[in-house]
């Protein structure tokens, strides 16, 4: 992870869960999603490489009230701070690659059944190098599910951002060969949920950097391109727009697919 991203989620930590608060319903929709593209149960070890403040493994462990605690892996501790204290919950600072790596190894040292990867795959480097080191840590009813947005989104944001968003944003089709490669069958699908939000909370959320996109401005420039946000929806109180997410999920071979 570089010091940019380390420093960018430093900064949103406190305020992160405060940005999906003006629909409570989509983010426990996003998690049930999850949980049944994964047709998790009680009796699998789950971790969420990540997970952030947990705002989704939390409704994850709610769901499906796992006999273990789910492992909450993330590199930024002030993400991981916000986590709830909870038996459901247990917290790793750690990143995708330390894992991966072994250079941290899993608490229970046994095997995993279900990895939740979202919308933390494009900080990832070496992200082949880390999907196959990931998946050497499943067992043999492993499966995994990466979460990502496509390369090219409908959130109302300036142009500058949606450019550098698509310079950045890796392909689903490319993570989904790349699970394939390191060794299961994988397919790759689409959700997606519909957005309704108040234009100056959103303009809220755009000061706030609540993408990491939005990291990639100087304050000069982001105060710029909000105000050619301001411009292009000054008839638009409401801004409303949908939210596709790729689901690539992989599985072991010889495993039913979730
Ligand atoms: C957009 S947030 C997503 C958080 C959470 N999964 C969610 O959807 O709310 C991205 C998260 O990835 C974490 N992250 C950044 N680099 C990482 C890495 N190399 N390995 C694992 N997590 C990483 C960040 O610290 C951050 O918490």
């Amino acid at each position: 992870m570089t010091e940019q991203i380390a420093e960018h989620y430093e900064r949103v930590a406190a305020t992160y869960n405060d940005h999906w608060t003006y629909d409570p319903d989509y983010v426990r929709q996003l998690a049930h999603a999850m949980s049944d593209a994964l047709r998790l149960t009680r009796s699998d070890a789950i971790a969420d490489i990540g997970c952030g403040t947990g705002l989704y493994t939390r409704h994850i462990a709610d769901d499906v009230r796992p006999t273990r605690p789910v492992l909450c892996v993330d590199p930024v501790s002030a993400m991981l701070d916000q986590l709830p204290r909870s038996p459901a919950l247990q917290p790793l600072h750690a990143s995708a690659e330390d894992l991966a790596s072994g250079r941290v190894a899993l608490p229970e040292s046994a095997p995993l059944d279900a990895m939740i990867i979202k919308e933390s795959i494009h900080h990832m480097t070496d992200r082949r190098g880390t999907l196959e080191g990931l998946v050497r840590l499943l067992s043999r009813h492993g499966r995994i599910l990466v979460v990502m947005l496509p390369t090219a989104i409908h959130h109302p944001l300036f142009r500058a951002a949606h450019e550098r968003f698509e310079e950045l944003q890796p392909d689903p089709a490319d993570i989904q060969e790349i699970v394939s490669a390191a060794g299961l069958r994988a397919s790759v699908s689409q959700r997606t949920f519909h957005v309704a939000i108040e234009r100056e909370r959103y303009v809220r959320m755009l000061e706030a950097r609540y993408m990491s996109v939005l990291g990639e401005f100087s304050d000069e420039e982001l105060e710029e391109g909000i105000a050619q946000f301001r411009r292009s929806y000054r008839d638009t109180p409401v801004l409303r727009f949908e939210d596709h997410f790729a689901f690539v999920k992989g599985w072991v071979p010889g495993r039913p697919p979730a």
